[in-house]
């Protein structure tokens, strides 16, 4: 390439220099000297420059283009990213834009790659969790059949268990099922004024014979103000709460067990706190508890029924209100998962409440 751009300004130096030197012979009085002095002259500045803006804004260009496809043709992509029309040079803008397009078609190719792993992982997972609860069903039923039927005791144990394999597949399918459909996109927002207090108090309703068993308390906190109203859909919120009080009742091992619902007004938003003295969250656990069947403690969270899906439900269902959710954890002294959600009027949620009357 460099051979050729000298290649060419050495003929069109010459051609220039011929050109002045026939001019300046064709004046009167110039002496041959002068003559090949502006020969000399003509032929060296054409040279350089012809030489020089070849260099610059073509050959050099080109170059970094042979350069670019090479290193695309052998996989490198290690280039850095161009802004695109920062130069008038059209050669220099078409490298930008093939180095542009590369980075983003690279990129692409990354997520692809990512998204392949990702389904692979996923199959993985949910086989894996499908085969448990099938598994120890299947072992309950074979169990009985091959003669464990003919003792009372027995076959009702063994009917309860695999009743619960089973229904530990259902939730499985469940949460897989509304997983993928809010992954879709297929599932409706729908948006209503309601009144966040009597939500959170059925929640607690129909967790009070658990939290009972472990002698757990589920209480409101005591600045928790009395009747606070939201915009949200209130189905999508129930699962949160559900999901998130239940996780504080099954990791909650202490017999001074209390697991406290806070509600904080936030200029246009209410903060919804959910809070327990149980076990804590490890550091490096924290930012991975929201991904599908990420579980801190495999085999205990699996003992109390755990599949790993709960948080990430949770998390879906709150981008889906244009939130998020944060966690703030200690090691022994327990949890806080909190979000926050748009603030309600309660004259409509009590127009909303008659008309579904
Ligand atoms: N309040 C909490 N205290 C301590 N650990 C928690 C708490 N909430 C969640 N975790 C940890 O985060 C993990 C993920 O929680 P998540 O709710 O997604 O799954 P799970 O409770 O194991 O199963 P699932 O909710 O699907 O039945 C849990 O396995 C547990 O280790
Ligand atoms: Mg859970």
């Amino acid at each position: 390439m460099f051979g050729s751009s000298r290649a060419v300004a050495l003929l069109l130096g010459i051609s220039i220099s011929i050109v002045t030197t026939a001019f300046l012979s064709l004046i009167e009085g110039v002496s041959t000297i002068a003559i090949g002095v502006g020969a000399i002259i003509s032929f060296s500045i054409s040279y350089l420059l012809i030489y020089m803006t070849y260099r610059l804004f073509i050959f050099d260009e080109i170059n970094k283009i042979y350069d670019l496809l090479n290193k695309i043709s052998q996989g490198d992509y290690t280039f850095e990213k161009v802004e695109p029309g920062t130069s008038n040079n059209p050669i220099k803008q078409l490298s930008s834009e093939i180095s542009n397009y590369v980075n983003i078609k690279q990129r692409e190719i990354e997520d692809l790659k990512k998204m392949e792993s990702f389904r692979k992982e996923f199959l993985a997972d949910v086989s894996h969790e499908l085969k448990t609860p099938i598994f120890a069903a299947q072992g309950f039923i074979h169990t009985l059949l091959d003669g464990a039927i003919k003792d009372k005791n027995v076959r009702s144990k063994f009917l309860k268990k695999a009743a619960k394999s089973l229904s530990r597949l259902d939730k499985l399918v469940q949460d897989l099922l509304i997983i993928s459909q809010m992954e879709a996109g297929t599932i409706k927002m729908v948006y209503s004024h309601f009144n966040l207090n009597n939500l959170i108090r059925e929640v607690f309703d129909q967790f009070e014979d658990k939290a009972g068993k472990k002698s757990l308390q589920l209480r409101f906190e005591k600045n928790c103000p009395e009747e606070v109203y939201v915009y949200a859909d209130k189905q999508k919120i129930f699962q949160v709460l559900l999901n998130l009080i239940s996780n504080g009742i099954k990791y909650t091992t202490d017999a001074q067990g209390i697991i406290s619902v806070n509600i904080v007004k936030v200029d246009e938003l209410v903060r919804v706190e959910i809070r327990d003295n149980g076990p804590g969250i490890p550091r490096e656990d924290i930012k991975r508890i929201f991904e599908r069947f990420y579980r801190v403690d495999k085999s205990r969270s699996k003992d109390r029924g755990g599949i790993g899906l709960g948080l990430a439900i949770v998390k879906h269902i709150l981008e889906a209100h244009h939130q998020r959710i944060w966690v703030t954890s200690e090691i022994g002294k327990g949890s806080v998962f909190y979000f926050n959600l748009e603030k309600g009027i309660r004259e409509k949620a009590l127009v909303e409440e008659a008309y579904d009357d």
